[in-house]
Parts: structure tokens; C-alpha cells; sequence
């Protein structure tokens, strides 16, 4: 474990031949699809930046509302002196609102994305001088030996994961993913797991339709984060942004729709498109309350409780682990 004055830094990257396989995989499959935790190269996360802005996009800005609101509630349930681990960097403002309102002995962040995780980590640790803080680069899609880290320092923990990430896991995925935060939190720790709801989906259609395109850009930039750290030719103006909300699945689907029929080269691999054809890039599962809280059960955490925006938006679950 490296460190510096300011923060611990543990490296568990994987290399970048795990991209490769899984674009050559995604690529080969009947039905073409790429891994949305692509999306967030550099220029990938500043479009996800802008995307939380929009007037459209109400997920982010409900979630903080949700936050700023109920930070003493959930402050009182999880209770002080605890160990925050957090999937995603901690970039933003809903980790200082849970920080500050949690006042955890340790704060640790898993993030895939290096060195927007160490900025992020290095600021809070300016803003929180006196909780210990941890940056883990790694993959939190793939199980994590979180419990090995010696991170936790016997203190009970409090997985955290918001922005309703948890909805771009196929629900089995979700399941599996929660079991393992179930197991980093272990008897007698919980999760606070912020999930968008199902709702009318004129809303979800335009949540990820944007009228400034920035939602296309942010779908396009995984051609071009391909095209330069894989050796590969997309050509970007041949495809265009697909998304939409199936109502069976409770999904949005995003895809990259071929306008044409043509060749792409992945290094030596070739792949043919013909016009029409999709990349599916993301699903971004909606639930109930009642849904989401049957998954977390049978991941081994009660439901403890669950706030709800005004409008019924946005869903913040407490999850208790049972064992
Ligand atoms: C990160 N994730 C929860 C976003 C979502 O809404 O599924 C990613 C996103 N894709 C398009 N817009 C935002």
C-alpha cells in the first residue's frame, strides 16, 4: 500500500488487455454490445459531469436534494465512527453531504478511473482532515477483496453507492454485486444505495435524449476511446445515439445504431456492420421500492428504510447486512 501524507493509495487496476477482450468480445457477439464502464475515460466522465446538469436529467440533482435533506436521518442510523467505502471516486457533492453528516474514522473510495479518484480523494482529504482516506483503484464490477485491504480497521462499515450505478447491472449482475457489498459490510454493517425509480416514460425518454446532445456525445466517446487505445478505425459519423425505455425489461436501452453498412478494424480484428445494426452500450434499470428492496433481501441485507423524493423520483435505500 503506497501513501502520502494526505491519502492511502492502493492499485488493483486491471490491464488494459481486460478492455481489449471484452471490446473484442462485446464486438463478436450475435447481438454487438460494449461494457458501460467504457464509458468513463477522461473526456467520458466530463460528458457524464455535464449529462448530471441537464435540465432532463433529473436523477442527480433529486438524489443531492434527497441527501441535503435527510443527511441527519441518515447520519443517525448509520451512526459515527464507521468506515464509509464507496463505489465510484467520491468526486462529487453527495459524498461531502454523507461525509460530513456520517463523521466516519475512515473514508474509502474504489474507483476504476486512477486519477480522477486520487484528485477527488486528495480534496476531500483537505475538506475532511480529520477522517483517514483511502483511494482504491480498481473495478468494483468484478468482486473486490475490499476485506483484505486491512482498510477496515474493525470498525463497522457502511458501503455506499449512489447515483443509481446499480441500475447498469443486468438485475442477476445487481444481485451478485450486492451479496459481495453485503459481505465488505458484514454482520452488522449496511448499505446506503441510491436507485432511480420506475416512472412515466416521457421522463426517462428525455432524461437520456437530451435536447443539447450531450447524452450522444457521452455514447459516441467510447467509439473514440476504442479508436485510440485499441488501435481501432470507427469512423464516429457513421453511427448515431439510440435510447429508449422498454417498459417489460424496466429498462432504458442505449445503443449505437450503424447508418450504413461498413467494416470496422479493432487492431488485426475485423468487424462488419450492416445499416441499422446497434451496438447496445447500457442498460439503466428502474425499480420500485418493492422490487429493489426483494433484490437486497435476497442479497442478505433487511431493508431498514427508504426515502422517497416528492415526486417520486428517486428511491435512497438503508440496507442492513444480515450476516
Ligand atoms: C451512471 N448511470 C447511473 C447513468 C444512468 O443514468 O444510467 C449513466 C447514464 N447514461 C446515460 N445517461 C446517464
Amino acid at each position: 500500500m503506497a501513501s502520502n501524507a494526505r491519502f492511502e493509495y492502493v492499485d488493483l487496476k486491471p490491464g488494459t488487455s481486460s478492455f481489449l477482450q471484452d471490446v473484442l468480445a462485446g464486438l463478436s457477439a450475435p447481438r454487438k454490445t460494449l461494457p458501460p464502464k467504457y464509458f468513463y475515460d477522461a473526456r467520458g466522465s466530463a460528458l457524464f459531469d455535464r449529462i448530471c446538469e441537464l435540465p432532463e436529467y433529473y436523477p442527480t440533482r433529486t438524489e443531492l436534494a434527497m441527501l441535503a435533506a435527510n443527511g441527519a436521518d441518515i447520519g443517525a442510523r448509520a451512526g459515527a465512527g464507521s468506515t464509509i467505502v464507496e463505489y465510484g471516486s467520491g468526486a462529487g457533492l453527495k459524498t461531502r453531504l454523507l461525509v460530513g453528516a456520517l463523521h466516519p474514522h475512515t473514508y474509502v473510495a474504489v474507483d476504476i478511473s486512477g486519477e480522477q479518484l486520487q484528485s477527488a480523494v486528495s480534496q476531500l482529504a483537505e475538506q475532511f482532515p480529520a477522517v483517514r482516506m483511502v483511494a482504491v483503484c480498481g473495478d468494483y464490477t468484478r468482486a473486490l477483496p475490499v476485506r483484505q485491504l486491512e482498510i477496515a480497521n474493525g470498525a463497522r462499515r457502511v458501503v455506499y453507492f449512489p447515483g443509481s450505478t446499480i441500475g447498469n447491472f443486468d438485475p442477476s449482475d445487481a444481485l451478485a454485486f450486492l451479496d459481495n457489498a453485503r459481505a465488505v459490510a458484514g454482520a452488522g454493517g449496511a448499505m446506503i444505495v441510491g436507485v432511480d425509480l420506475k416512472k412515466d416514460p416521457g421522463l426517462l425518454h428525455a432524461a437520456y435524449n437530451d435536447a443539447q446532445g450531450v447524452t450522444a456525445a457521452f455514447n459516441l466517446n467510447v467509439l473514440e476511446r476504442i479508436n485510440r487505445e485499441l488501435d481501432a478505425d470507427f469512423d464516429l459519423a457513421k453511427f448515431e445515439h439510440r435510447a429508449h425505455y422498454d417498459a417489460q425489461a424496466g429498462r432504458v436501452e442505449m445503443h449505437l445504431v450503424s447508418r450504413c453498412d461498413h467494416v470496422v478494424n479493432v487492431g488485426t480484428h475485423e468487424f462488419r456492420f450492416s445499416a441499422g445494426e446497434t451496438i447496445h452500450t447500457e442498460n439503466s434499470y428502474k425499480y420500485s421500492v418493492e422490487e429493489f428492496q426483494a433484490l437486497a433481501t435476497q442479497a442478505g441485507f433487511t431493508p431498514e428504510h427508504c426515502w422517497l423524493d416528492p415526486e417520486r423520483l428517486f428511491s435512497i435505500h438503508y440496507l442492513a447486512a444480515r450476516r
